[in-house]
C-alpha cells in the first residue's frame, strides 16, 4: 500500500464511522422525534469544539450472529469539548446500534473517558438512550455496567455529572444517571425503568404504559428520580449549559463569576409582599425575584415537592443555591419529599462550593400518619444531616413563620447556618397564637381568647426573642434583604471550616 492508500483507508473508516450503521435505525429514531447520538453532541457542545474517542473501536462478541455485525464505535459517541468555553468531557448512546445496549468495549469506552474528566477535573454529561446491558455479551455486559457505576461513585463530589434522558432507559441505563447529580428528562421521548412495562406484565399480570410507568412526567413529578422535564431536546440542552454555568468544573474550584445585575423587583416592593392575615398564602418565588440577580432562579426538581423551592441562581455575579419554603403549596410545611428534595440539593451545593440561601417560611413538619409511617422521621432527618454537615456559606432569612422542628432543620444558625436574618413579621416560636392559645388555654372563654393569643404574640411568636439571643444577627426590613444577603456572602467568601478525620459521615438514607 503506498502512502496515500493508507490515508485514503483511514478516511474511508472515518466516514464509515461517522455514517449510521443501520440506516433503517436511524429512520426509526427520527421517526419517534429523537436526535441521533452524534447530533446531540452537536448540539449540546460549542460548534466545532468536539473531539471524539475511540471512533474506530468494536466489539469482539462471537455470539448470536454478533461476528457479521461489527459497527465503528460500537454503539456509544465518547470525546471532550466546551460548553461556553469551558472544557467537558461527554458520552452520547446511540440507540440505533444493538439498542444502545451496553457490552464490553461500549463499557470500556465510557470508563476511558469518564476517567479522563475525573483525571482533568471536568464535568462529565452523559446522554442516555438504552436497553440496557447487552444481552448477547452477557455478564461481561453486567460487570462493566458495575465498573461504570463505580466511577460514577468515585466521581461524586468531585466533578459534576450530568445525566440527559433522551429515549427509553432501562436496567442498568437507569441505575448509572441515578448516582449521577442532575438528571434531565425530555417530554415524550424519555423512559426510565428498572424493570419494563413488558416484562412487568408477564411477572405480574399487571398492564401498565411506558408513560404511567416511567415517563418524564411520572419521574418528575411522583418519584422524584428526575430533576428538571424539558419540552424537547434543544431545551434540554439549554438547561444543562445554564445549569454548568452556576457550577465549577471540579470541587477544587469556585463556580464562574459574572457579571453582578440588579435584582427583578424593587426592594420597596418585598416591604409589602407579607399579607397582614398570618394565615394568607403568597409566592416565595417573588421574594427570590427580589433577592437574585435579573431574578433568576434556575430550578432544580422543580415539579417535585413544590412546597419547597430549590434551584440556581447568583448574587452580585456570584453563584448561590437557594432552598425556600413555598407558602402556596401545603402553606409551605416539610414532607418526605420535600426534605429529600432539599437534603440532596444542599449536599449538592455543598459538594461544589455554591453558599446556601434559606428563606424560610414554615408551620414545622406536614402532620400525617402516612407521613409518619412513611418514614419522615428517618427521611426528614436527610434534611437535618444535610445542613449540619455542610461548610459552605450560609445565610439564612426567615420572612414569617419558622414554627417548632421547621425552626431548627431550615437552616437555623444552630445547625452551623452563619448569618441569619429575621423580617419583622417573623414568627420565630414554637406554635403559632392559635395553637397555642388552644393547648395552654384550652377552657379559656372565647372573649378570652384574643387577648390570649395578643399576649402570646407580643411575648414569644415575634423575631424578637431570637433576636434577643443571638440566634438571628438582624432583624431587617425586607427592602434591605438583598443588600443584606449579598454583604454577608461577600464576608463569607473565604470561609474555612476543619472537620475532623472520618471515613465518612452515615447520613440516614
Ligand atoms: C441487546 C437490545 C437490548 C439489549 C434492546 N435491544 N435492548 N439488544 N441488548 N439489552 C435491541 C432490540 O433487540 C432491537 O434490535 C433494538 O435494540 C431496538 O429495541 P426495541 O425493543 O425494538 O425498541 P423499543 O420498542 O423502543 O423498546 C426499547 C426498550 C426494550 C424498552 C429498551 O428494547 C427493552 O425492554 N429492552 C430490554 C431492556 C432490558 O431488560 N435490559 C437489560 C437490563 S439488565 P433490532 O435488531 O430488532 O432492531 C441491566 C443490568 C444492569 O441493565 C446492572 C447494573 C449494575
Amino acid at each position: 500500500m503506498t502512502t496515500a492508500d493508507r490515508n485514503a483507508e483511514l478516511v474511508r473508516r472515518r466516514e464509515a464511522a461517522r455514517q449510521p450503521y443501520d440506516p433503517a435505525a436511524a429512520r426509526r429514531q427520527r421517526e419517534r422525534g429523537k436526535l441521533t447520538a452524534r447530533e446531540r453532541v452537536d448540539a449540546l457542545l460549542d460548534r466545532g469544539s468536539f473531539v471524539e474517542l475511540d471512533a474506530l473501536a468494536r466489539h469482539r462478541c462471537h455470539h448470536f450472529g454478533m461476528d457479521t455485525k461489527r459497527p465503528y464505535g460500537d454503539g456509544v459517541v465518547t470525546g471532550y469539548g466546551t460548553v461556553d468555553g469551558r472544557q467537558v468531557c461527554v458520552f452520547a448512546q446511540d440507540f440505533t446500534v444493538f439498542g444502545g445496549s451496553l457490552g464490553e468495549v461500549y463499557g470500556e469506552k465510557i470508563i476511558k473517558v469518564m476517567d479522563l474528566a475525573l483525571r482533568t477535573g471536568v464535568p462529565i454529561i452523559g446522554l442516555n438512550d438504552s436497553g440496557g446491558a447487552r444481552i448477547q455479551e452477557g455478564v461481561v455486559s453486567l460487570a462493566y455496567y458495575a465498573e461504570l457505576v463505580r466511577r460514577h461513585v468515585a466521581a461524586s463530589g468531585v466533578i459534576p455529572q450530568i445525566s440527559l434522558m433522551t429515549g427509553p432507559c432501562a436496567g442498568g441505563a437507569v441505575y448509572a444517571p441515578a448516582i449521577t447529580d442532575i438528571v434531565v428528562m425530555v417530554d415524550g421521548i424519555s423512559h426510565m425503568f428498572v424493570t419494563g412495562p413488558e416484562v412487568l406484565r408477564a411477572v405480574t399480570g399487571r398492564r401498565v404504559n411506558h408513560d404511567e410507568l416511567g415517563g418524564a412526567h411520572t419521574h418528575n413529578t411522583v418519584s422524584g428520580n428526575a430533576h428538571h422535564l424539558a419540552d424537547d431536546e434543544k431545551a434540554a440542552f439549554d438547561y444543562v449549559r445554564t445549569l454548568l454555568g452556576h457550577l465549577p468544573s471540579n470541587n477544587m474550584t469556585d463556580p464562574p463569576e459574572y457579571a453582578p445585575a440588579p435584582p427583578a423587583i424593587a426592594a420597596a416592593d418585598l416591604d409589602t409582599i407579607i399579607p397582614d392575615d398570618g394565615s394568607r398564602p403568597y409566592d416565595m418565588t417573588q421574594v427570590i425575584r427580589g433577592v437574585l440577580d435579573d431574578g433568576e432562579l434556575l430550578e432544580v426538581h422543580a415539579l417535585f415537592a413544590p412546597n419547597i423551592i430549590c434551584g440556581l441562581g447568583r448574587v452580585e455575579g456570584r453563584s448561590v443555591g437557594v432552598v425556600a419554603n413555598q407558602p402556596m403549596h401545603l402553606a409551605g410545611a416539610l414532607d418526605i419529599d420535600a426534605s429529600e428534595k432539599a437534603a440532596r440539593f444542599i449536599r449538592f451545593c455543598d459538594a461544589f462550593n455554591v453558599p446556601v440561601l434559606t428563606l424560610v417560611d414554615v408551620p414545622g413538619f406536614l402532620p400525617s400518619t402516612e407521613q409518619e409511617r412513611g418514614g419522615i422521621i428517618r427521611r426528614g432527618a436527610k434534611l437535618i444531616y444535610a445542613y449540619a454537615e455542610a461548610t459552605v456559606p450560609m445565610v439564612t432569612v426567615v420572612t414569617r413563620k419558622a414554627y417548632g422542628g421547621g425552626y431548627g432543620v431550615m437552616g437555623s444558625k444552630h445547625l452551623g447556618t452563619d448569618v441569619t436574618f429575621a423580617w419583622p413579621t417573623g414568627q420565630i416560636a414554637v406554635m403559632g397564637s392559635d395553637s397555642a392559645v388552644s393547648v395552654l388555654h384550652r377552657k379559656a372563654p372565647a372573649e378570652e381568647r384574643e387577648r390570649l393569643r395578643a399576649e402570646y404574640e407580643e411575648t414569644l411568636c415575634n423575631p424578637y426573642v431570637a433576636a434577643d439571643r443571638g440566634y438571628v444577627d438582624a432583624v431587617i426590613l425586607p427592602s434591605e434583604t438583598r443588600d443584606q444577603v449579598a454583604r454577608a456572602l461577600r464576608a463569607l467568601r473565604d470561609k474555612r471550616v476543619d472537620r475532623v478525620p472520618r471515613k465518612h459521615g452515615n447520613i440516614p438514607l
